[in-house]
């Protein structure tokens, strides 16, 4: 079975996956989400939590989750089909697959309606508009924004149809193709910034705040946070790593490929949040503003710095190019799937795909201006209204309970020989070290988290 090509084509090399699953990684989540959620919870330890979640839980369950994708070749729900049908286990295994392109669906809902701030905002970057803002003209432009439900619509729906057009493309002409000239100019774009920052901001306070840890700041709750946000920025646990690796052609190493992707996005994120925080704490501005941080206080920043204009634009530009690449990758397992079950062509499948998440995009964007409520999760979780439940829903919940059936999966439910062969078959000291790590000490330290956010240890 492992020898088929998946229908939808395959990567056309070692560095195109490379490219495509950095595109798919590194988002919103890191550019966005990372420094607003370090910001709430004190920085350093919940910082270094994150860093032992990424490296003790994320990244082995990438290789996993590649390799499942790759056995399978199909969709992530057929693909969990056929791999467990393989393995002798339960199609309910497919379960995990529907999860996932749920949790997609949502993520992607709500993920198009922030890309769409990173659009208003590079618009008025470039008009200049921002010049010279002061911290109140800065905090009544986002509350404009947000609580303008029309102009919402507008971005979401904007950014919407470029991911469908990508996505409707195919593998080669839209995947790779978006891939192969967003990523390099990403990463150009972050060094640039990171350069500003370093020489206009304040790095060594940015520094002090994301490594100095002070562990009693570390609520269950950030626990919780720190391992969601690992899945997430990961993008694993809902089934993009496992298409991916479906495209994934033989010969390739997972795990070099799975690591280095990894560690790309974890530089990423660092190097964001020690620009971003330079910048904000340069000007004295709060670090814990919530999903406002970088809209709200960075555009007050550059508007007062030397240049600021031009790399306020070239910040809100990599914003949207991140959040591009990743939302294409929200969509993939879905639409591969609508292609396999119905036989439909990928152009309708991709259409639908972007209208389902646009709809429920619609609701995201009314409970930021109209409902609003509070609830709590486990007596301890608390949090406010509906953008919050979907966020806590997937990162926090559905992607890591994916990610636990994936280790689980992988490391009890296969043969071992049927994952080494999808390791070159070579089964060394790496390989070992990986096997143990998936089989006792992934799953253990979800299942922890988990306890110790809904109070139970
Ligand atoms: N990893 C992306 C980010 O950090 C989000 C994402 C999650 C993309 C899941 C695809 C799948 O923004």
């Amino acid at each position: 079975m492992s020898q088929r090509i998946s229908i939808h084509g395959q990567w056309s090399s070692r560095l195109m996956f490379i490219l495509a699953a950095s595109g798919s990684v590194v988002g919103l989540g890191n550019l966005w989400k990372f420094p607003y959620i370090t910001g709430e919870n004190g920085g350093g330890a919940f910082v270094l939590v994150y860093l032992l979640c990424l490296a003790l839980v994320g990244i082995p369950i990438m290789m996993a989750e590649v390799l499942i994708g790759r056995r399978g070749r199909q969709s992530p729900v057929f693909s969990w089909q056929s791999v467990a049908a393989e393995a002798g286990a339960s199609s309910a295994w497919k379960l995990a697959g529907w999860a996932g392109m749920l949790a997609g669906l949502i993520i992607l809902s709500y993920y198009s309606v922030i890309a769409g701030w990173t659009l208003a905002y590079l618009v008025r970057m470039v008009s200049g508009s921002l010049m010279l803002v002061t911290a109140e003209g800065a905090s009544s432009i986002f509350t404009q924004l947000v609580l303008d439900p029309e102009r919402l619509l507008a971005w979401h729906t904007i950014f919407m149809v470029m991911t469908i057009k990508v996505v409707s493309r195919g593998v080669t002409k839209g995947l790779e193709q978006a891939a192969r000239i967003l990523m390099p100019l990403l990463l150009f774009m972050l060094v640039v910034l990171v350069a500003y920052a370093w020489r206009q901001g304040d790095f060594a306070q940015a520094y002090a705040f994301m490594f100095n840890s002070d562990f009693s700041k570390l609520t269950p709750n950030a626990l919780l946070t720190a391992l969601g946000h690992a899945f997430f920025t990961l993008s694993v646990g809902m089934g993009a790593m496992m298409v991916y690796g479906a495209y994934l052609p033989k010969g390739i190493s997972i795990a070099k490929t799975s690591i280095l992707v990894g560690l790309l996005d974890t530089v990423v994120g660092l190097l964001a949040g020690l620009a971003i925080f330079s910048v904000v704490f340069a000007h004295d501005l709060p670090a814990g503003d919530g999903p406002g941080l970088i809209f709200q206080t960075l555009p007050i920043a550059f508007g007062q710095m030397p240049g600021g204009s031009f790399f306020g634009t070239l910040f809100f530009l990599l914003l949207v190019f991140a959040a591009w690449t990743s939302a294409i990758a929200l969509v993939e397992p879905m639409v591969s799937w609508w292609v396999e079950k119905r036989g439909i062509d990928r152009i309708r499948a991709a259409i639908w795909t972007g209208i389902s998440a646009w709809l429920l995009g619609i609701v995201t964007i009314l409970s930021l201006s109209s409902w609003s409520f509070s609830f709590s999760f486990g007596g301890v979780l608390k949090r406010h209204g509906l953008f919050d439940v979907l966020d806590i829903l997937t990162s926090s919940i559905i992607l890591p309970l994916g990610g636990l059936a994936i280790a689980l999966f992988a490391g009890w439910v296969m043969s071992r020989d049927a994952v080494v062969e999808e390791f070159e078959g070579r089964a060394g000291i790496g390989f070992k070290l990986w096997y143990f790590v998936i089989r006792f000490i992934t799953p253990v330290a979800v299942v922890l988290v988990f306890l110790r956010a809904i109070g139970v240890v």
